[in-house]
Formats: C-alpha cells, sequence, structure tokens
C-alpha cells in the first residue's frame, strides 16, 4: 500500500515535469510570435502593404498569362525566356512594368525602357498576384519617396559612395560592360527610385534596408531630386563627365580656335 502511493507519486513527478517543459515552451513560443509579429508590424511601417484583395490578384494573373506567361511562364516560374519572378514582390513588378522595360519587346542587352502599356490600376494588379506568389519587397510609401522629407547633403554622400560609379556623381549615368549602361537617373520619379535600390534591376546591386536605411534612401532621392531641380550653376555642363569630357571640349573648341586664329591672321598678311 505505502509503496503504490510511493511510486503513484514517482510517475507524477516526471509527469510533472513534461507538462512543465510544455507549458514553458508555449509561453516563450507565444511571446515569441507576439514579439515577431510586433517586429514585423514595425518594418511594414516603412513600406505600405496595401492589402491585395483576392480580385485584384485574380486581374493581375489574367493580364500575367496574356501579357508575361510566355517569357515568365504562366505560374511565374520562369522559362528560357525570362527570369522565375517567385519572391520578387510587387516593388519589382511595379519599377519593371512601371518604367515600361516589361513586357519586354526584344531580346537585347538590357531592358528598354519605353512608356509604360499598362494603366495604375493594372500594374498594380499585377503587382499583388506576383507579390501573392512569394514574400519580397513592397511598393514604398509616398512619404518616403516624394523626396521631400530627406537629408539631400546626405543623400548626396551616399550617393556618392554607393552609386556614383555607375550612375556618375551626377546621376547622368554611364556605359558599363557588353552593351549595357546605368541610366541618366534625372527623370525618374522617386518610387521607381527607391524600388531600384530594393529590388536591383539587372546589373544594379541590390541595396536592402541594412544596406542603406529607408530614410538614407529617402535622403538619396532628395538629392537626386535637387539635382534635377537646380541646374548647374554656371556654364554648359558638358553632361558632367568629368575631366575627360572637359579636356576634350578644350581640346576641341580651344585649339580649334587658336587654329582657326592662325588662319585668319595668315589671311590677313597675304
Ligand atoms: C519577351 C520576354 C518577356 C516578356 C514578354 C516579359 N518579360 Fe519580364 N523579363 C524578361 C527578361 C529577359 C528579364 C530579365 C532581364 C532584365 O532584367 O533586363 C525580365 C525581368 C523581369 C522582372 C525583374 C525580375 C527581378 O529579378 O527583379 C520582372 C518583375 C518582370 N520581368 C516582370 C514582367 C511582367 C509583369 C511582364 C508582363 C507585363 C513581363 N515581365 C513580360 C523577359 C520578358
Ligand atoms: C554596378 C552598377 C550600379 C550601381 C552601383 C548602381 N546602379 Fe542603379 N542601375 C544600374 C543599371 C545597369 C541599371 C539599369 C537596369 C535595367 O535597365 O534593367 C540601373 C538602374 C537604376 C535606376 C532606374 C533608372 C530608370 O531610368 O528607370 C535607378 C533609379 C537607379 N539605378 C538608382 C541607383 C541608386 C540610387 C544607386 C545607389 C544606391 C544605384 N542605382 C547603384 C547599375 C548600377
Amino acid at each position: 500500500m505505502f509503496n503504490r502511493t510511493k511510486s503513484k507519486k514517482g510517475r507524477r513527478s516526471p509527469l510533472a515535469t513534461v507538462s512543465l517543459i510544455v507549458v514553458g515552451l508555449m509561453t516563450t513560443g507565444g511571446a515569441y510570435a507576439l514579439f515577431s509579429s510586433t517586429a514585423s508590424a514595425d518594418d511594414s511601417s516603412t513600406t505600405t502593404v496595401a492589402a491585395a484583395s483576392q480580385s485584384q490578384v485574380n486581374e493581375g494573373q489574367k493580364l500575367f498569362a496574356s501579357n508575361c506567361a510566355t517569357c515568365h511562364g504562366l505560374s511565374a516560374q520562369g522559362t528560357s525566356e525570362g527570369p522565375s519572378l517567385i519572391g520578387v514582390g510587387a516593388a519589382s513588378v511595379d519599377f519593371q512594368v512601371g518604367t515600361g522595360r516589361m513586357p519586354m519587346a526584344a531580346q537585347g542587352p538590357q531592358a528598354e525602357e519605353k512608356p509604360s502599356q499598362f494603366t495604375d490600376t493594372q500594374v498594380d494588379a499585377l503587382a499583388a498576384y506576383v507579390a501573392s506568389l512569394g514574400p519580397g519587397p513592397s511598393i514604398p510609401s509616398t512619404s518616403l519617396t516624394d523626396g521631400s522629407d530627406g537629408d539631400a547633403a546626405a543623400g548626396a554622400e551616399l550617393f556618392r559612395i554607393n552609386c556614383a560609379m555607375c550612375h556618375n556623381v551626377a546621376g547622368a549615368g554611364g556605359a558599363l560592360t557588353e552593351g549595357k549602361y546605368a541610366p541618366n537617373l534625372t527623370n525618374v520619379t522617386g518610387k521607381h527610385i527607391y524600388e531600384a535600390m530594393v529590388t536591383g534591376p539587372q546589373n544594379m546591386p541590390v541595396f536592402n534596408d541594412l544596406n542603406i536605411t529607408p530614410q538614407q534612401k529617402a535622403d538619396i532621392i532628395t538629392y537626386l531630386k535637387y539635382v534635377q531641380d537646380n541646374a548647374s550653376p554656371g556654364g554648359f555642363g558638358l553632361g558632367a563627365l568629368g575631366p575627360v569630357a572637359e579636356g576634350l571640349f578644350i581640346w576641341i573648341f580651344g585649339l580649334g580656335a587658336v587654329v582657326a586664329m592662325t588662319v585668319w591672321l595668315t589671311a590677313k598678311s597675304n
């Protein structure tokens, strides 16, 4: 009798340990889930996650099937003609279709920019469809992209360090290898500048929020808008290409003037 109670007690204590562990795991798990969901709620405050409705996704899927699937595959899984779009995010679609690069017209070293073929609603639908296939960068909120609340000086510094080697200090653009080029950035909307940074089209690297924070991206946009609105203070810009272009300018026009003067002087003396 005494032995049985004792053994019962002995059996209860491992059970208690197990239930303690289960309760412990559930509390930490719950706390973690709570913590990570508040953390992701913080993330989303920097970017608008426009809740895509199912009808928008369906509309996007239809547009995708008739305009994009030939190259990207019926479920955007990619083909030999175009990469998989699973996980590229709404921002990539908004950038590629909004700047008219997609649908790509002809195979070439780089997708050409052209007037967008779709209305804003259609672009949003396409973006919502691709975003529904896998998580990726979302379309940024206007507060970060309108170029009004950034620090132009800080943006200029960031631009010089991260972007100027391809796009030129003044954002005038420049040639890259194999027929590719980094485009001129003075006529790009703030939204497309932001999206280019988070998605890294083609040869451009991705600048995620750890490399360049959303506020720093806003600074860069402010700087580029400043360059756009304030033409060079004096003289000809010469494409802001730097010493080579300036040297060439003097070489051709300066030397040309000297030659012309010589010709004129000798003509007079005859
Ligand atoms: C003629 C073939 C073709 C068609 C049609 C086409 N694409 Fe593309 N797409 C490509 C190729 C090739 C690339 C990669 C080359 C590049 O980025 O310059 C690409 C790249 C992309 C990217 C960038 C992917 C990334 O990694 O960020 C997106 C987004 C995209 N396409 C969306 C679309 C959408 C949406 C449509 C339809 C409206 C479309 N494409 C139609 C060929 C095509
Ligand atoms: C390694 C070279 C490289 C670097 C560095 C680079 N880019 Fe780019 N960028 C490119 C190329 C190449 C393209 C064109 C991609 C295409 O057409 O598919 C591009 C395209 C863009 C576009 C789209 C322009 C348009 O006309 O639609 C923007 C905006 C842009 N870059 C901004 C930036 C900013 C801002 C930085 C720095 C934070 C940067 N880039 C750094 C190579 C680069």
